[in-house]
């Protein structure tokens, strides 16, 4: 999607809010809705891990705790950050960033920038002008709980550590990354322990999310019952998960 027009912030568009922790399924999921559904897509994610990217080329110091002016830093860079995601690329201000925001140190510096509050407020409108007709699917930490409390589909994903070690360690490797699952495992634990502590905005699900546990599940059967949920919720006709994933 690229960058959202300026509008008003209540859109009358419905959204799909797809929550959970990283290797739960959700991008795998959202984009075989997109693509299905041919609506607009929200990755929240690569917002903080393009502010993790900024923060490491302005040399800002991301341990804990963040200086009072790096934090400053951030919140200006949050409030104009100039993002649009076309093609399989997410461009920033023109640059296609996106080879640079996907590796495991990359969640890392988003997930020690996602807890300031300054941050998370400045980039509050941007994500909900992105909620236009004909709908969004939008994924996240936060997406059913605080920026689309009012959508009509909240979705929440779970999965065992292990599993989701297993599926981030094959997604890295796809993408050229040199990664083990025993150091996926390790980091992944320490992003979940910051996600769910943080005092805004943790990860949890939202109020009468439906909750989906993809252990066991293949790709295909968790778009099943994730479909089944969205078109009863948005009142749409059945949605088919034939030939997916699609690559
Ligand atoms: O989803 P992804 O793994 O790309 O997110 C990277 C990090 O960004 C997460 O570990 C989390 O700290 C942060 N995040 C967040 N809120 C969101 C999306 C991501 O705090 N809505």
């Amino acid at each position: 999607m690229s960058s959202p027009p300026r509008q008003p912030e209540i859109s009358a568009a419905p959204v799909i809010t797809l929550d959970g922790p990283s290797g739960s399924g959700k991008g795998t999921i959202a984009r075989g809705l997109v693509a299905r559904l041919g609506w607009h897509y929200l990755e929240s994610g690569a917002l903080y891990r393009v502010l993790g990217l900024l923060a490491a080329r302005d040399g800002i110091a991301l341990g804990a705790p963040i200086a009072e002016r790096d934090i400053a830093k951030l919140s200006a860079l949050a409030a104009r950050l100039q993002l649009s995601f076309r093609d399989g690329g997410v461009f920033l201000e023109g640059e296609d960033v996106n080879a640079q925001i996907r590796s495991e140190a990359a969640g890392e510096r988003a997930s020690r920038i996602a807890p300031l509050p300054e941050v998370r407020e400045a980039l509050l409108g941007w994500q909900r002008r992105c909620a236009r007709p004909p709908g969004l699917v939008a994924d996240g930490r936060d997406m059913g709980t605080v920026v689309f409390p009012g959508a009509a589909c909240k979705v929440f994903l779970t999965a065992g550590v292990e599993a989701r070690a297993r599926r981030r360690c094959a997604q890295l490797k796809e993408l050229g990354f040199n990664v083990s699952i025993a150091q996926i495992h390790r980091e992944l634990g320490e992003r979940d322990r910051r996600d769910l502590s943080r005092a805004v905005s943790p990860l949890k699900p939202a109020e009468g999310a439906f909750q989906l546990d993809t252990t066991s599940l293949s790709a295909a059967e968790a778009l099943v019952a994730v479909s089944a949920r969205v078109a009863r919720d948005c009142n749409l006709p059945e949605i088919s998960a034939g030939n997916f994933p699609e690559s």
